[in-house]
Order: C-alpha cells, then structure tokens, then sequence
C-alpha cells in the first residue's frame, strides 16, 4: 500500500466498508471514450466562477476567506484549462444537500460549491466564508474538521482526481478518520492549505494558499 494514499478501508468509517472491493481489482485496458473523454467540458457543463459567499445585502454569515489554489504538475508546471468543482459546508457546518441533517442552520445566501477552469497559471480563487466543521451521522464522536471538497478533471476520464483541503491550526485535524487515514505525516500535511499573514488587502477576508500537484512523489493524496 502507498502510504501516501488513504487506507481503503478505515475504522469507524462504515462507508468505506461499502466502497471497498471485496474481491480482487480485475486489470482492464481503457475504453477509447475514457482516454479521449470528456472533451470540452468547460462548454457543455455551467461554470459559476468563485463566488460561493455572495455579495451586498446578500452575504453569507461566517468568516470571509479568500483561497488561492493552484494545479501543479510533477514537475510544479501548472496545470491550465483543468475542470476545477468545489463544494463545502456553511460557516455552520451544514451543507446545502437534501441528505445533511438538521444539526445546523443553512444559510439562504450562501452557494456552497462553485465550478470553474484553472487560469494559464493552474490557479482558481474564490471567495468564501470558512466552513464549520460538523458531526458525522456516526454519532460516535466523530466531527469533520473543517474542510474544503475538491474534484480537477484533466483531459480525459481517467485524469480526476477528489481531494479535500483542510486549515492549518484546527483541532480536529489530528482526529478526522479521513485525513488520518493517509499514514504518512507529510502527505497529510500537504492536504493542509498554507495562511498567508493578513496584509493590508483584501482588507475584509483572510487568504489561504494551497497547491494539488497531480503526480509523482509530492503528489497530493486522494481524499474521496
Ligand atoms: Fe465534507
């Protein structure tokens, strides 16, 4: 197993139990479609740019951040033109999603995911309130820290990774059963975002920086 990586199947976290062959994985050569699809994706689904906490009159509660992410490759060239989605919990820990339960309030001004390309740069931004972290439906004492989902689509099918970026400081780090399932320390860490000192500007949101390199040995771990 890559120690890198997260364990397949993960002590009181029952869905992995669910996801995790049985049996042993059957090798297949790629279908045509998954080595030359999806092909512009940025054209046949909607993107709505970075703006997950709304404007004005309009504003979502919480704490305004503002995260700079960039796509890398092996080699920390960017990777422009990638299918970037994100989605996270309110600054309440409360998903805008039918199946979240009623442990926390939604907030009616807050988008909760946002879908967008990579610049020339690898980079997106958005504008978002921090999320809260919250109780899994285990009811054993497990809480989410909190924490940021993302998916980046490459060229093809089979380039996606989903990854999930958590904030350096914060507790429940070190007890969360997904991050703690990657069994190297450095590999956690780079699932960490980086918080940049407040400067001047932007005078209403503190900023975190963080990078997904998509290969090879700084790569960042699979969060699913
Ligand atoms: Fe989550």
């Amino acid at each position: 197993m890559d120690p890198s990586q997260p364990a397949r199947l993960v002590a009181g976290y029952p869905q992995t139990r669910q996801r995790t062959p049985a049996q042993p994985l059957v090798r297949r050569a790629p279908t045509l479609s998954e080595r030359t699809g999806p092909l512009d994706l940025a054209r046949r689904l909607a993107l709505h740019g970075g703006e997950l906490a709304g404007s004005g009159e309009r504003r979502a509660i919480g704490q305004r951040i503002h995260l700079r992410v960039r796509v890398l490759d092996e080699d920390g060239a960017p990777v422009g033109g990638a299918m970037f989605e994100v989605w996270h919990a309110n600054a309440a820990g409360r998903y805008a999603h039918p199946e979240d339960d009623e442990h926390a309030p939604l907030d009616a001004n807050f988008r909760g995911d946002a879908r967008l390309t990579t610049d020339a740069s690898g980079a997106i931004e958005l504008h978002t309130v921090k999320p809260g972290a919250y109780p899994v439906p285990t009811r054993d004492g497990w809480w989410r820290p909190p924490h940021v989902h993302f998916s980046v689509f490459g060229r093809i099918w089979l380039s996606r990774l989903v990854t999930q970026m958590y904030f350096p400081g914060e507790p429940l780090n070190a007890q969360d059963r997904i991050l703690n399932a990657i069994p190297d320390a450095a590999a956690r860490e780079r699932c960490v975002a980086r918080f940049v000192p407040p400067a001047a500007e932007p005078y209403d949101a503190l900023v975190y920086e963080h990078a997904i390199v998509l290969r090879g040995c700084r790569a960042t771990p699979a969060q699913p």
